[in-house]
């Protein structure tokens, strides 16, 4: 189902463990053939939604990397000093270089395992960290973080570090988080570390401007999974044919992001063909938010334990340092 290749050398390898393209539709048909149409967003992060996202990240109405970025800043020196030495950080769905830099400095880790989808992106990013920090070693792993994947054997010896930041994890149903976090654990081993920064319920006008920020750019990313299934898998989506929709769902405790189809249409994808109706919506996101005490109990059942937990004053966000036992 993957093709591995790998380039080596002492201080740097990429390991690529992408899935095919056959699995890739395989996912994209079944989600496309329910009932309520959904795709999995993982599909948002070709190179320019990744860059799409970065845009994101600064936006005014976008409170989660900034409050995010002050608590890295704020604690930093207490998480090194909890992890001490011969530390390996795994980075799930590592993106832009912006947050790790930080703490790569501050927890001066023996090597670094980026592991993202966006394949280009991730190894751009890689090789300019190469050059950033002389004394690390860097081994970025080109893989779906949904899926189990084994680390890199350089770093066997070396003790794990899991990083998880921006609230990801809210994009798995609480259920499939448990099963992610049971994942993260066998990758990690028993005695792994496990740092993940978790967006708070709050506000919901507060939530819902963060994902339908006036400038339109939450839109073009949502939009642009269009264009990157079309690029992918030969699709032919009119994207001027859908609209970003979002909203907060109370009962679930999540965002959840939509592509309505402005027209009855139909779109082909290989030797298939899909009918939407004209306000029908394609489920593209959710980003589950969870009360702190919420998620020490989901990850409780995750066998990891919460070591340290910090808030920002507002308590919009939470960073958990877990530990598997
Ligand atoms: C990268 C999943 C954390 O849920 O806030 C941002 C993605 N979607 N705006 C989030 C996202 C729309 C983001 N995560």
């Amino acid at each position: 189902m993957t093709s591995s290749t790998s380039l080596s050398d002492d201080r740097f390898a990429f390991l690529d463990l992408k899935p095919d393209v056959d699995f890739v539709l395989d996912e994209v048909f079944a989600g496309l053939s329910l009932e309520a149409k959904s795709i999995s967003p993982k599909f948002f992060y070709d190179e320019r939604g990744s860059e799409l996202f970065d845009a994101i990240t600064q936006l005014p109405e976008y409170y989660v990397t900034r409050t995010e970025m002050g608590m890295f800043d704020a604690h930093v020196e207490e998480i090194a000093a909890a992890l001490g030495e011969n530390i390996c950080v795994i980075e799930y769905g590592s993106g832009s270089t912006k947050k790790i830099r930080r703490l790569l400095e501050a927890l001066k880790p023996e090597a670094y395992v980026p592991v993202d989808i966006s394949g280009d992106y991730l190894l751009s990013n890689a090789q300019t960290l190469v050059q950033d920090f002389p004394e690390l070693k860097i081994f970025p792993v080109c893989a779906d973080i949904t899926q189990s994947f084994a680390l890199p054997a350089q770093v066997e010896a070396l003790r794990p570090l899991g990083f998880f930041p921006g609230s990801s994890i809210g994009n798995f149903e609480p259920s499939q988080a448990v099963d992610f976090l049971q994942r993260v654990r066998t990758t990690l081993g028993s005695g792994g570390y496990f740092l993940v920064g978790v967006d708070a319920k709050k506000d919901i006008s507060i939530l819902e401007a963060a994902y339908d920020d006036a400038a339109g750019v939450t839109a073009e990313f949502n939009l642009n999974t269009l264009v990157h299934l079309n690029e992918k898998l030969g699709a032919d989506f009119d994207v001027g044919n859908f609209e970003h929709f979002s909203h907060y769902n109370p009962e679930q405790g999540c965002i959840q992001m939509f592509l309505k189809s402005l027209v009855a249409q139909r779109v082909n994808i290989a030797d298939k063909v899909f009918s939407f109706a004209e306000g029908e919506l394609l489920h593209t996101e959710n980003s589950y938010k969870y009360a702190k005490q919420e998620f020490i109990t989901l990850a409780q059942s995750a066998q990891f334990d919460c070591l340290q937990s910090w808030q920002d004053a507002n308590e919009w966000f939470s960073l958990f340092l877990l530990r598997a036992h």
